[in-house]
């Protein structure tokens, strides 16, 4: 098949990143013979040194124009003062909005060989198979904001569409998994909270009566994860507790920096990006972990390009190397040697032309 992929490489330890997972995604075309067209451009930080802008007009529209994004991270110390007119993280905010993508899908699985690697016990992880879906373009995160000398406010806003469209990717995609869904919300003590509540109650029980439906308070549900993180099937929820929670549920696997994530509008196109940071410590070095990137490849395989077999064989190929010991500084046993961000590539990919 042909497929234009907007690269959006980012800052900090972003370019370093994707740099291996553009190398995946040519490794994937070559070995089973598709055309990928690769434009790569100025996003975040990166774009305000070279445009004034985070999102200049140029990388919006080549994303627009794009069958899939793959986006490494953005922000640093540079632009993050108070204070800052222009940040790297308004231009994601943008782009998510722009491209209209709702629906973030963050998988947490716990590779076999890593069961040891998560700062929990390995029998507490061990097994563990979940994906939360995010809200992406509502809520805190998106409500109009209010700054005097003295207040500061974020408004909190959701809709029944909103949330509605939301619990019905979920629910779905429950269904083709083990059958669980659980909703996090705080409906003890906010508004948004109970219509989300109440929407998503009475869309599971009108259209999706064969899924098991849960609701956790998000404190709870904070707790739970890391004390029963195998009863969790898929777990959806408003943009914020989202964005605190994947955090929290990627120590499971031992490291930030193996986890993917996607994010899907109404259509195919999609938004691909590991979920960790720039990590402005240790740019520059080679040393970050490409697996977050490497299975966001897959992701934008699977869900962009409609391509489940590629996408299948990544992910073997990240699982096969990571058995065989093929470890970044973020994992390495005390006193190991760890291998380098392209060294990393390398393992996988060698795997990968082998299957
Ligand atoms: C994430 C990140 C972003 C978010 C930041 C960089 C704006 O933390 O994707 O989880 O808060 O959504
Ligand atoms: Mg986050």
């Amino acid at each position: 098949m042909k497929a234009r992929v907007a690269i959006l490489p980012g800052d900090g330890i972003g370019p370093e990143v994707t740099a291996q997972g553009v190398r995946c995604l040519q490794q994937v075309a070559q070995r089973f013979g598709h055309q990928f067209e690769l434009t790569e451009l100025p996003f975040g930080g990166a774009a305000i040194e070279l445009h004034g802008d985070p999102l200049p007009a140029a990388t919006l529209e080549a994303c627009r124009g794009a069958d899939a994004v793959l986006l490494g991270a953005i922000g640093g110390p540079k632009w993050s003062a108070p204070d800052a007119p222009l940040r790297p993280e308004a231009g994601l905010l943008r782009l998510r909005r722009e491209l209209g993508l709702f629906a973030n899908l963050r998988p947490v699985s716990v590779q076999p060989a890593l069961a040891d690697a998560s700062t929990l016990k390995a029998d507490t992880v061990r097994g563990v198979d979940l994906v939360f879906v995010r809200e992406l373009t509502g809520g805190i995160y998106f409500g109009a904001k209010e700054r005097s000398a003295t207040r500061a406010s974020d408004l909190c806003v959701y809709t029944v569409a909103e949330i509605e469209r939301i619990v019905r990717v979920a629910a779905a995609l429950a269904r083709s998994r083990r059958g669980r869904l659980t909703s996090i919300d705080k409906s003890n003590v906010l508004e948004t909270s109970r219509l989300w509540r109440e929407v998503t109650q009475r869309i599971m029980d009108s259209e999706f009566p064969d899924v098991k439906l849960e609701h956790v308070l998000v404190d709870a549900a904070a707790m739970h994860l890391i004390r029963r993180p195998r009863d969790f099937d898929v777990l959806v929820t408003e943009n914020m507790f989202g964005d605190i929670l994947t955090d929290e549920a990627s120590m499971l696997t031992g490291s930030l920096g193996l986890l993917p994530s996607a994010s899907l509008g109404a259509d195919r196109r999609g938004l691909f990006e590991p979920i960790h940071g720039s990590a402005p410590d240790i740019a520059g070095r080679g040393i970050a972990n490409p697996c977050g990137t490497i299975l966001s490849v897959a992701l934008l395989l699977r869900h962009s390009l409609q391509l489940p077999a590629e996408a299948a064989a990544v992910e073997q190929a990240v699982g096969d190397a990571l058995a065989a010991g093929a470890r970044t500084a973020d994992l390495v046993a005390p006193g190991a040697q760890a291998l380098s961000t392209a060294a990393a590539g390398d393992a996988v990919l060698s795997r990968l032309a082998r299957s």
